[in-house]
């Protein structure tokens, strides 16, 4: 009966009744190259499997094929209606191991690839394709990833994330041709992995009197002995570890763990306070680099880590050192002495060098965060860029390793959506569309510095998601958009073309007991922001009694008259940002003008310290000199926890060509940000 369909599959085929297929595969990430025709190939209950490879490939992939939807019994080459998983030594058109190849005709799909990788992102494919189309296309697909680093991190500090958590996460992240899960292990919210040279670490370091991060952080921040009644968290047992390293190996994802160092470390130095400046629990956040007894301390630890994960890359941290105690530190102030080191910057660096030395000769490298560039990088660390791209791209042209995750684009606890329709995030707004849009290489940069780009991570901080339900909705589907950022050449990426596929992905997730954040229902962003405004002073020339902060200009001294307006988010480059004072700008109109409205939009969000004004002063002069008041707006600022705006405006008959806008902030000081003074 096979034999018969085949032949008429065939014919079919000659007659012309398959046509080119033009719809693009409803798959995550879009592969490189396909050719493929409107007929199909079906998987029925008489499909089996060949597979044509090592035995201890053929071995892994049978097992691994026994957990999916593609369960196949085994049968000779001959056989007609079969998946031929097949390992050659060199294919056309493929360069990475991870490439490969799938021919489907009548008889059955074939993927080829040089590697055992390779094949299990064919397999990947075909496992999409199946479930989210059916039938395989006749034709060719041709794929390979255009980095060899696609990752994520977790952050399982802040909030603990248990192992059957991460071990569902592996599922979906190997789904996508993710190939690093990235494991913040260590912060001051808790340790998270057992080491046997030093208990406390998760005896105390690993538990805190409170569940929830804010309210730890915002009531003293203290531990708590393991077992005891008001101790929360946990911590991965080294048994733990190794089944995820296992369970991810065989989805091809390696685990990168990662050991704060020297700063964000108060967990580790309250356990253990000897390694501190001041040797006092709860008073330090930094190792002491001056102390030798610290380096025991980090290359015990790092020799039980490396014991555990077998991964290249040992993260090192590295991120936001305060350095301030090394400055009255006699072992500190000494150690800078005897190196030559000129100031706490140099001091870190030598703690990083000194640590790669030892990372280095153990057969591993180090990544660590941006911050290892300042006082100097050590020889052979990859740097991954947070701060920006600035710093991945300078390592790229000092001939370093990057992957790129920079804040705007790969900061994945920032809000997907208008805030008001989400739980607290810690702020920012980061949705779908945004992730999708990031290129790791700029055009700026030459082929050769392009080379040392190795890849992208999407990043988890989890102090404000508290739950596995909330962290599976930050993570999806935006992980996604990582993903194929990370795999897909930017020729076939098209973002309506994804959003239609992540809509599939959204569902099958779901169905999969997965919790993504429901896409079809997005809101999208601030209306105002998509909606640009045209009034009077458009163009105008602006005066500022008081300075923008220069790190929020949002263009410059145009920005509050160019008719573009801010999104839910302070950073998005249309808000400009006061601190200290507040607002005190005059527009000059060019000439004098009748007017009936002037306002601007405020926006307030506690945590990062963004206020609306306390007071707002409207007044208008015909000669810059003599400004009559037209209102003065008292506003008692309330401190909560949501993201809100609010015009601040006058509304009447006047006339006069400067314009003063003066906005004061009240008691609590912080930021104050507007995008637009709107005259009308
Ligand atoms: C970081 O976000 N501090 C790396």
């Amino acid at each position: 009966m096979k034999k018969l369909l085949t032949l008429a599959a065939i014919l079919l085929t000659l007659v012309g009744c398959t046509r080119e297929r033009t719809a693009p595969l409803d798959i995550i990430p879009m592969p490189l190259g396909t050719q493929l025709l409107t007929s199909c190939f079906t998987f029925d209950q008489e499909s089996k499997i060949v597979i044509e490879a090592p035995k201890e490939v053929a071995e892994r992939i049978t097992k691994y094929l026994g957990t999916t939807t593609l369960t196949l019994a085994p049968a000779d080459e001959a056989y007609e209606n079969r998946l031929l998983l097949k390992i050659s030594d060199k294919i056309d058109g493929i360069s990475s191991p991870e490439g490969y190849t799938i021919t489907t005709d009548a008889s059955g799909v074939q993927i080829e690839a040089t590697a055992e990788a390779g094949l299990f992102y064919g397999i990947q494919t075909i496992l999409q394709i199946i479930e989210n189309e059916g039938g395989v296309p006749c034709g060719t697909i041709t794929d390979e990833p255009r980095f060899a680093y696609r990752g994520m991190m977790l952050d399982v500090s802040r909030h603990f994330f248990d192992k059957d958590f991460v071990l569902k996460q592996i599922d979906a992240l190997a789904r996508y041709k993710m190939n690093r899960l990235h494991l913040h292990l260590t912060d001051a919210a808790g340790w998270r992995v057992e080491i046997k040279k030093y208990p406390r670490l998760t005896q105390l370091g690993a538990w805190r009197d409170h569940p929830v991060w804010k309210v730890w952080w915002n009531s003293g921040r203290k531990y708590a002995e393991e077992g005891t009644p008001e101790a929360h968290g946990g911590y991965y047992t080294q048994d733990d570890i190794r089944e995820i390293v296992a369970y991810a190996a065989q989805r091809h994802i390696t685990i990168i763990p990662e050991i704060e160092m020297p700063a964000h470390s108060e967990e580790a130095l309250t356990a253990y306070p000897e390694f501190s400046c001041t040797h006092e629990p709860y008073k330090q956040a930094d190792f002491c680099v001056g102390n030798e007894k610290t380096f025991e301390f980090l290359e015990n630890v790092l020799t039980e880590i490396m014991e555990l994960f077998p991964s290249e890359y040992i993260h090192i941290g590295g991120d936001e050192a305060g350095k301030a105690s090394w400055k009255n530190c006699p072992l500190c102030q000494k150690r800078m002495k005897q190196e030559g080191l000129k100031d706490v910057n140099e001091l870190q660096s030598y703690l990083i060098h000194r640590i790669e030395k030892f990372v280095n000769s153990k057969g591993r490298q180090i990544i660590g965060w941006d911050e290892i560039l300042d006082g100097g990088l050590a020889p052979n660390a990859t740097v991954m860029s947070w701060r920006g791209t600035e710093g991945g791209l300078k390592a790229a042209s000092m001939g370093h390793k990057a992957i790129m995750s920079p804040g705007t684009h790969c900061y994945l606890d920032q809000y997907q959506d208008a805030p008001h329709t989400l739980p607290e995030a810690i702020g920012g707004y980061l949705p779908l569309k945004k992730v999708y849009s990031y290129n790791p290489v700029p055009e700026t940069l030459d082929s050769t510095q392009a080379k040392y780009i190795y890849g992208v991570q999407g990043n988890l901080w989890a102090e404000y998601i508290p739950t596995p339900e909330h962290m599976e909705m930050m993570i999806y589907p935006r992980i996604l958009a990582i993903a194929e950022v990370g795999w897909s050449a930017v020729e076939v990426k098209d973002y309506d073309c994804f959003r239609s596929r992540a809509l599939t992905a959204v569902d099958y997730l779901k169905s999969k007991g997965y919790n993504p954040f429901d896409l079809a229902s997005e809101t999208g962003n601030r209306p105002e922001a998509d909606a640009p405004v045209s009034h009077l002073a458009i163009g105008s020339s602006v005066t500022y009694a008081r300075p923008y902060f220069d790190g929020y200009a949002a263009g410059g001294d145009t920005a509050l008259v160019d008719g573009k307006r801010g999104a839910w988010n302070n950073n998005d480059g249309v808000w400009q940002g006061f601190i200290r004072g507040g607002v005190d700008v005059t527009i000059d109109l060019g000439q004098s003008k009748a007017v009936q409205s002037i306002g601007a939009d405020f926006m307030q969000i506690c945590n990062p310290e963004i206020f609306m004004p306390a007071e707002v002063v409207i007044s208008i002069s015909e000669d810059n000199e003599n400004f009559e008041e037209l209102t003065r707006i008292e506003h008692k600022i309330v401190r909560d926890d949501a993201l809100t705006f609010k015009n601040f405006a006058w509304k009447g008959e006047a006339k006069g060509r400067y314009i003063r806008y003066v906005a004061r902030p009240g008691e609590y000081g912080g930021w104050l940000f507007t995008d637009e003074i709107v005259v009308e």
